[in-house]
C-alpha cells in the first residue's frame, strides 16, 4: 500500500528511484511520481496510472541528473488517483517535497488551520498537509530533521514520510509510525524505502526503523532519533535473498513464477524444524512451554488469503491438540469485544507483516493479556515485531498481489505450530507426529507433481472463458480451499466466484446452479469414506442441475469419474494435508483465465498487496 523510496549518493538519483518504484509497484499502482533537487529547486514529475505513465513522462520531459531523489507509487486513500493527487507533494513555498504511505487521520483539521492562515493547497490528499507544515517549519529556519520531529507530534494516524529540502540538498529525512520503513546501507550512498526490494540491487545491508522514529540520511551518515530528538537505534540485518528473487526469471507474471516456486517454498518453511533428538522445534517460538501448556483457546486472526490459511489451521490444530480454535477476520475482531484471557493464544497470519487490520487486532489482543504468535513471511516487519513469537514462512519475496506461495507456506507453518503444540501438550504420540512430519516432508515433490500436470488446466481455462460465474465446493479442509479458489478468480480475473462448504449447498447456494455454470469440487481422499461419499453426492446434485463439473480428486479415485466433466488428479496425501496439493490447480486456473482475459495478473485493479490502512 504505497511504495516509497529515497536515494542519496553518486548514482543518477531518478534512475535509482524509478527502478526502486518498479520493484515496489505491487504496493500500489494508482499513480507514481519522482522529485529531485537541482540548483536550489525541486524538480517534479508525477502521473496517474502505472509507473509506465511516469516513465513516458520522464522521456518526454526528463529530470536533471542529481544525487538525491525521492519517489512514490500510490494506492489511493484520500483524493482520487489523479496527477494532482500523485506524490511527491511540494510545500506552497517550494522548499520541501514529501512522500507518504499511510493515512493522516486529523488532516482535515490541520488543513483548515493552514488554510485559515492563507496556505494554498493543490491536491485533495492528506499528505499535502505534511508538506505544508514542513515547508513552514523550514522557512522559519528549522533543520529538516527537527522540523520532521516537530510535525510528527501533530499527526494522528499511520505514516511513513520521506522529505527533501532545497536548502539542505544532501539529506533525506524520514519518519515512521505504524507503517514500514527500512534504510538501505550502501558505501558512500544510502537508501530509505518501504521494502528492501527497492534497493536490493545495490545493497543487502538494511536497518529496520522502530516505531515513532526519525532518520536523517546523507551519503555517509544515518542518524536515528525518536520524535523527542533522543538518540535511538534501528535493527541492523542482512537481507538473505538477492535481486534474482525479486525478478520474473522468464515467467510472464510474478504470480506464475510464485506458483512454480511452491515446492521449494514449502521445503524451506519445513527446513530445520527437527532438533537433534528428532523432536519438532520452532526456534523463534519464545513463549515458554509451561505457558503453552496452559492455553485453553486459540484465536487465529488474519485477512484475505491468510484468513483462509487460518481456516485450514483450525481443522489441523483442533484435531491434533484438542484446543478450541476460533478463526476471525482481523478487521472484525476488536470491534466485537472478543473474549480473551491470559490463557488465550492468538495466532496471527500475515504474508507482509504489515496489514493494518491484523496489526490492530493483535494490539487489542495483547492489551487483553493474550500471547501472540505471528506466522509471517517478511523478516522484521511490524506484526512479528509486536508479537511474542514468530514462525517465519521463508517463501521468499512474494510480489504478485494475489498470494500463492504465501498461502501454501502459511498453511505449512500452521501445521508445524499444531504439531508442536501437540508435542508439548502430549496430545499425540511422538510416532504420530513423526508420521505427519514425514508426510509434510514428502509434500514438496508431490506439489511439483501437480505443477508438472497443469497443462490441461490451460485448455480448461479456454473452455470456460466467458462464463460469468463460478462456484467452488469443498468439505473439511477442502472448504477453505474452495474459498481460496474463488478469491483467486475474483482478485485477478474479475469474475463472480463463490466458495461454499459443500454441505451448505442444499441450504441455498444450489439455487445458483444452472445449465453451464462451472462448479469446481475438491474431493477429499477416499480414506475419509464418509466425507468422500458426501462430496461425491454433491457433485451429482449439481450435475443433475446442468452444472459443468470440474473435479479435483486423488489418484485412483474412480468413483468420481462418471460425474466429472473435467477431472484433475491430485497426488495421494493425508486428508488434513490435502490443501497443499489441491490449491495449486485453482491458483493456476485463475492465473490462466486472467491471462486469457488480457488482465494484468500481478497488479489487479483496486487491490494492493499490503494494505496498511484499516
Ligand atoms: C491484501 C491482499 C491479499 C492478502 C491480504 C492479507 O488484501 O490483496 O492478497 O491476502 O491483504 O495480506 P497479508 O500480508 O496480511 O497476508
Amino acid at each position: 500500500m504505497c511504495g516509497i523510496i529515497g536515494y542519496v549518493g553518486p548514482r543518477v538519483a531518478r534512475e535509482v528511484v524509478v527502478a526502486g518504484l518498479r520493484r515496489m509497484e505491487y504496493r500500489g499502482y494508482d499513480s507514481a511520481g519522482v522529485a529531485v533537487i537541482d540548483d536550489g529547486k525541486i524538480e517534479l514529475r508525477k502521473k496517474a496510472g502505472k509507473i509506465g505513465n511516469l516513465e513516458a513522462e520522464l522521456q518526454r520531459d526528463p529530470l536533471s541528473d542529481t544525487e538525491i531523489g525521492i519517489g512514490h507509487t500510490r494506492w489511493a486513500t484520500h483524493g482520487g488517483p489523479t496527477d494532482e493527487n500523485a506524490h511527491p507533494h511540494i510545500s506552497a513555498n517550494g522548499k520541501v517535497a514529501v512522500i507518504h504511505n499511510g493515512i493522516i487521520e486529523n488532516f482535515a483539521a490541520l488543513r483548515e488551520e493552514l488554510e485559515t492562515v492563507g496556505v494554498p493547497f493543490q491536491s485533495g490528499t492528506d499528505t499535502e498537509v505534511v508538506a505544508q507544515l514542513l515547508g513552514r517549519e523550514v522557512e522559519a529556519g528549522a533543520d529538516l530533521a527537527a522540523a520532521m520531529r516537530t510535525i510528527c507530534k501533530l499527526l494522528e494516524g499511520a505514516f511513513t514520510l520521506v522529505a527533501i529540502d532545497v536548502t539542505q540538498p544532501d539529506r533525506l529525512v524520514a519518519a515512521r509510525r505504524d507503517s514500514p520503513l527500512v534504510v538501505g546501507v550502501g558505501t558512500d550512498e544510502n537508501f530509505v524505502a518501504s521494502d528492501v526490494a527497492a534497493f536490493i540491487e545495490f545493497t543487502r545491508s538494511a536497518i529496520e526503523l522502530g516505531q515513532d522514529q526519525v532518520v536523517d540520511v546523507n551519503r555517509e551518515l544515518i542518524t536515528i532519533t525518536d520524535f523527542a530528538g533522543n538518540p535511538a537505534t534501528g535493527k541492523h540485518y542482512q537481507v538473505t535473498w538477492d535481486l534474482s528473487a525479486a525478478e520474473k526469471a522468464g515467467y510472464d507474471w510474478f504470480m506464475r513464477k510464485e506458483i512454480f516456486e511452491q515446492p521449494r517454498a514449502v521445503a524451506d518453511t519445513l527446513l530445520g524444524r527437527h532438533g537433534e533428538d528428532g523432536a519438532l522445534k520452532l526456534d523463534a517460538l519464545h513463549i515458554p512451554e509451561s505457558h503453552l501448556r496452559t492455553v485453553d483457546k486459540i484465536i487465529v486472526v488474519a485477512c484475505g488469503t491468510a484468513y483462509y490459511a487460518g481456516l485450514v489451521a483450525k481443522y489441523a490444530i483442533e484435531h491434533w491438540t484438542r484446543i478450541a480454535v476460533e478463526v476471525e477476520i482481523a478487521s472484525e475482531f476488536r470491534y466485537r469485544d472478543p473474549i480473551i484471557t491470559g490463557r488465550t493464544l492468538v495466532v496471527t497470519i500475515s504474508q507482509s507483516g504489515e496489514t493494518a487490520d491484523t496489526l490492530m487486532a493483535i494490539r487489542h489482543a495483547r492489551e487483553q493479556g493474550a500471547r501472540i504468535v505471528a506466522i509471517c513471511n517478511t523478516n522484521g516487519s511490524t506484526i512479528p515485531r509486536e508479537s511474542d513469537a514468530v514462525i517465519y514462512t521463508h517463501a521468499g519475496p512474494e510480489i504478485g498481489v494475489a498470494s500463492t506461495k504465501g498461502f501454501i507456506t502459511q498453511v505449512t507453518a500452521c501445521y508445524l505450530l499444531g504439531l508442536y503444540l501437540a508435542q508439548i501438550r502430549n496430545t499425540m504420540f511422538g510416532d504420530e507426529i513423526a508420521q505427519v512430519m514425514n508426510s509434510l516432508t514428502a509434500a514438496p515433490p508431490l506439489i511439483q507433481k501437480v505443477l508438472d500436470t497443469l497443462e490441461p488446466i490451460k485448455d480448461l481455462a479456454r473452455t470456460l472463458l466467458g462464463k460469468p460465474s463460478f462456484l467452488f465446493l469443498g468439505r473439511h479442509v477442502g472448504f477453505p480451499i474452495a474459498l481460496e479458489g474463488a478469491l483467486k478468480l475474483k482478485e485477478i480475473a474479475y469474475v463472480h466466484a463463490e466458495g461454499f462448504a459443500a454441505g451448505e449447498l442444499k441450504h441455498g447456494p444450489i439455487a445458483l446452479v444452472d445449465e453451464g455454470v462451472p462448479v469446481f469440487v475438491i474431493v477429499p481422499p477416499r480414506s475419509r469414506e464418509q466425507l468422500h461419499s458426501k462430496v461425491v453426492s454433491n457433485i451429482q446434485e449439481v450435475r443433475a442441475r446442468g452444472a459443468v463439473t470440474v473435479v479435483l480428486a486423488e489418484d485412483g479415485d474412480d468413483e468420481v469419474v462418471p460425474y466429472a466433466d473435467f477431472l484433475f488428479r491430485l497426488p495421494k496425501v493425508p486428508t488434513i494435508l490435502q490443501p497443499l496439493v489441491s490449491v495449486v490447480p485453482l491458483q493456476y486456473f485463475a492465473c490462466e483465465l486472467a491471462t486469457l482475459l488480457g488482465y494484468d495478473v500481478d497488479q489487479p485493479r483496486n487491490l494492493a498487496k499490503s494494505v496498511t490502512v484499516e
